[in-house]
C-alpha cells in the first residue's frame, strides 16, 4: 500500500532530512539573497535523481517529478527558502553561522521536508498518477513577496498547476500533529506610516502651540472606529498601531508625531474601502485639531483563502495518515503569508505542522530568538507532504 511504503521511506530517510535541515538551519539567507540555499536545494533534488530543475525568480526553483500518465493532472507543492534578521540564540551546534540571521521563521523546515518530500515522491513514481511540480520560493518574508514574483514568471504554467499545498511549522501545536483550516485563514497584512505636524513649544503654554502628541491620541483612538464602527462583523479586522514616536519632554512639546501601524482584513473590497476610511480619518481628525497629516497605507500580501473542497480532502486524507487524534482545527490567524498569492490563482491549501515538545522546552513562538522545533515533526512533514500530493492526484481525471 503507497501509505505505508511513504511511512517508511519518511522514516528511512528521517537522518538525511535531519541533515539538511541542520544544514539550511546553521546557513540562513535573507529574502532574495538566498543564492547558497538554492544552490544547496537544487544539488540536494540533482543527487535525488530529478533532473527537470528549472531557476525562477532569480533564487527560486521549481522540479517537476512524473508519475504515471504525468499529463492527467499536475499539483503543486510549495515551500519558502528566506531567513528573517534575526540573532540566534539557541545554543545548538546546528546554530546559525551567518550573524544576525536566522531561520526563526521555520522556512528550513519547510525545505528540508519538501526535499524529503520530493525524494520519497521520486522513489514511488510508478504508485501515483500526474506530476509533482516542487515549488521552491525566494522571498517569503518581504514584499512584495516571493510568490508573486513567481507567479508572474509562470510558476502555475507549464504544466498547468491545478492545486497547491503548503505547510508551515506551529508553535502551538505539538509535534506529531497538524492543523487545518477550510476557507479564510490568514489575513491580508497592510503597513500604516503615518507623521502627524503641529507647532512644538513650551508646555506650559498649549494655546500658543498646535499639540501633535494630543492630535496623535486622538487619531489613534479614532482609527479604532474603522473596525469597531465601520467593519461588517461578518469580516474580521485588525488594526494595531505599533509604534509612536513623539520625542519631547517634561514640559517641551514636538513638532511632529511619527506612528506605523497594520490594517489587516479578510476580503478585498472592505480592505480597499478601510484604506480609504483610514485615510479620511486620520488626515480629518488632524486637520480639524489644527495640525497636518501625512499619511500612507501601504499594501502588503492578500488575505490566504484554503479552498474549501481541497482543505476538506487534505483534511481527511491527513487523518488518514497520522490518525484522528492527531489532525486538529485551526483558528483564522490574522498573520500575513505570501501563500495567499497562489490562493488567489488557484485552489490551495495551507495547514500547520506541530513542532512545539513543551517537556524539551520548545515553546517559543515564530521570529523570536529562541525559536526552534522538536524535530521528530521533520518525519511528519516529510512523509505527509508527500501523502498529500499523491492523494491530491488520485483525485483528479
Ligand atoms: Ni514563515
Amino acid at each position: 500500500m503507497v501509505k505505508s511504503k511513504i511511512k517508511e521511506l519518511a522514516k528511512g530517510g528521517f537522518s538525511k532530512t535531519l541533515e539538511r535541515r541542520r544544514h539550511i538551519h546553521a546557513n540562513p539567507e535573507l529574502s532574495f539573497k538566498e543564492y547558497n540555499t538554492s544552490a544547496y536545494v537544487r544539488k540536494e533534488l540533482e543527487l535525488i535523481g530529478i533532473k527537470d530543475i528549472t531557476a525562477c525568480a532569480d533564487t527560486g526553483l521549481i522540479a517537476l517529478i512524473k508519475g504515471k500518465d504525468p499529463e492527467c493532472g499536475t499539483t503543486a507543492l510549495r515551500a519558502d527558502l528566506d531567513a528573517l534578521p534575526i540573532h540566534e540564540e539557541n545554543k545548538v551546534d546546528y546554530r546559525s553561522v551567518n550573524e544576525g540571521v536566522m531561520h526563526a521563521c521555520g522556512h528550513d523546515v519547510h525545505t528540508s521536508c519538501l526535499l524529503g518530500a520530493a525524494e520519497i515522491l521520486n522513489s514511488i513514481k510508478d504508485d501515483f498518477q500526474g506530476t509533482v511540480k516542487l515549488i521552491f520560493q525566494p522571498g517569503e518574508e518581504r514584499l512584495p513577496g516571493g510568490a508573486s514574483k513567481m507567479i508572474a514568471e509562470g510558476v502555475l504554467k507549464n504544466p498547468k498547476v491545478r492545486s497547491i499545498i503548503g505547510q508551515h511549522v506551529m508553535p502551538l501545536i505539538d509535534a506529531g500533529k497538524v492543523g487545518f483550516r477550510s476557507g479564510l485563514y490568514m489575513a491580508s497584512a497592510d503597513e500604516i506610516y503615518i507623521t502627524i505636524k503641529g507647532k512644538g513649544g513650551h508646555g506650559a503654554h498649549p494655546h500658543q502651540i498646535i499639540d501633535p502628541i494630543a492630535i496623535a491620541a486622538q487619531v489613534i483612538t479614532s482609527l479604532q472606529q474603522v473596525v469597531s464602527r465601520m467593519a461588517k462583523p461578518s469580516v474580521p479586522s485588525v488594526l494595531s498601531i505599533g509604534k509612536i514616536i513623539g520625542n519631547g519632554s517634561t514640559n517641551v512639546i514636538p513638532a511632529e508625531v511619527y506612528m506605523e501601524g497594520t490594517f489587516r482584513t479578510f476580503n478585498e473590497e472592505w480592505r480597499s474601502e478601510a484604506h480609504k476610511r483610514i485615510v479620511k480619518v486620520a488626515t480629518e481628525v488632524t486637520e480639524a485639531l489644527g495640525g497636518t497629516c501625512d499619511i500612507e497605507v501601504r499594501r502588503g500580501y492578500p488575505y490566504l483563502e484554503n479552498d474549501p473542497d481541497l482543505a476538506n480532502h487534505a483534511r481527511n486524507d491527513a487523518i488518514a495518515y497520522l490518525g484522528e487524534g492527531n489532525v486538529e482545527d485551526l483558528e483564522i490567524w490574522p498573520a500575513g503569508e505570501d501563500f495567499a498569492f497562489y490562493s488567489h490563482e488557484v485552489p490551495a491549501c495551507f495547514y500547520r505542522l506541530g513542532i512545539r515538545n513543551e517537556k524539551q522546552g520548545i515553546t517559543s513562538m515564530l521570529h523570536t530568538p529562541t525559536f526552534n522545533i522538536d524535530e521528530s515533526a521533520l518525519e511528519v512533514g516529510t512523509g505527509l507532504m508527500a501523502w498529500l500530493a499523491v492523494c491530491e492526484l488520485g483525485r483528479m481525471k
